[in-house]
């Protein structure tokens, strides 16, 4: 993943359209979600907090070398985020619920791409997820990339049950510097898809903050839902600010009473 300056804010320039001018017919959609669709589940985005994640500068606990520098504190980090996501407090919303209603609906193809590591989309109903920068309910061995599930605390001593070292057991998570997951099926999909939605991602990290233009670039439309302009909302075709659990389900019973 990598990390990108915000565009000029002064070429930010945000025009509603309505609703006629929105809705088409659209036959492949692609969604691409990021931490704002989980934040009125009470988590915490990542960008939103004086550059902190709960508490920790984000490059503290996501890179490789923060791991062997210390793998300790950075499974620590990873395992209080486990709990919390399974501590019975965090819960799917309506906005993830749209979607996977869109998905079960919608008679044309439709992919959901998440940079989210939390399984709230699954929760929620979903059942193709693209987590394109892992999943915090996997852990992985950093020697032979022995992937399980694990939904408690993972200890980096534990000994992996494939290769049986001990010492790099991590969550099966993409960090800064390493390479998203399942990028040719998601580039396949947008390359043919006719509307895109971005939802509740501040396009701060490539490549996932370059999906729309590659969408735009092969004729589809593209749409970004968001509470605050986002560094590529002058590129959308669309930007409509507010809050998922509002927007998701409006716009996408929209989109659905008007499929093909
Ligand atoms: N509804 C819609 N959008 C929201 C809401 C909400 N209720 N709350 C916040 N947002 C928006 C913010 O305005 C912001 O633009 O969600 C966005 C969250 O941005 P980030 O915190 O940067 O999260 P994200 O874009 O998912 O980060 C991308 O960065 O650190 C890495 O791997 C991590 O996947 C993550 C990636």
């Amino acid at each position: 993943m990598v990390e990108y300056p915000a565009s000029n804010p002064l070429l930010y320039a945000w025009k509603p359209v309505g609703l006629a001018e929105r809705i088409m017919p659209y036959s492949s959609v692609v969604v691409l979600t990021g931490a704002g669709i989980s934040a009125e589940s009470g988590l915490k985005t990542f960008r939103d907090n004086d550059g902190l994640w709960e508490g920790h500068p984000v490059l503290d606990v996501a890179t490789p070398e923060a791991f062997h520098r210390d793998p300790k504190l950075v499974n620590t980090f990873y395992n209080q985020r486990r709990a919390q996501l399974l501590g019975g407090e965090v819960h799917p919303n309506a906005a993830h619920k749209a979607l996977a209603a869109f998905e079960k609906n919608f008679k044309g193809e439709f992919t959901l791409v998440t940079q989210n590591v939390d399984d709230l989309h699954e929760r929620g109903g979903s059942i193709e997820i693209y987590h394109m920068h892992g999943r915090l309910l996997q852990g992985k061995c950093g020697y032979c990339e022995h992937s399980f599930e694990i939904r408690s605390d993972l200890n980096h001593l534990d000994q992996c049950s494939e290769c049986k070292r001990s010492g790099a057991l991590r969550p099966d998570i993409v960090w800064f510097g390493e390479m998203p997951m399942y990028m040719d099926e998601i580039e396949t999909k947008i390359r043919r898809c006719d509307l895109f939605v971005s939802i509740g991602t501040s396009a701060a990290v490539y490549p996932a903050a370059g999906f729309s233009d590659l969408a735009r670039y092969c004729g589809a439309k593209t749409l970004e839902l968001n509470l605050a302009p986002s560094s590529k909302s002058e590129d959308f075709s669309e930007s409509i600010l507010g809050p998922a659990t509002q927007l998701v389900p409006q716009v996408f019973e929209e989109i659905l009473e008007t499929a093909i």
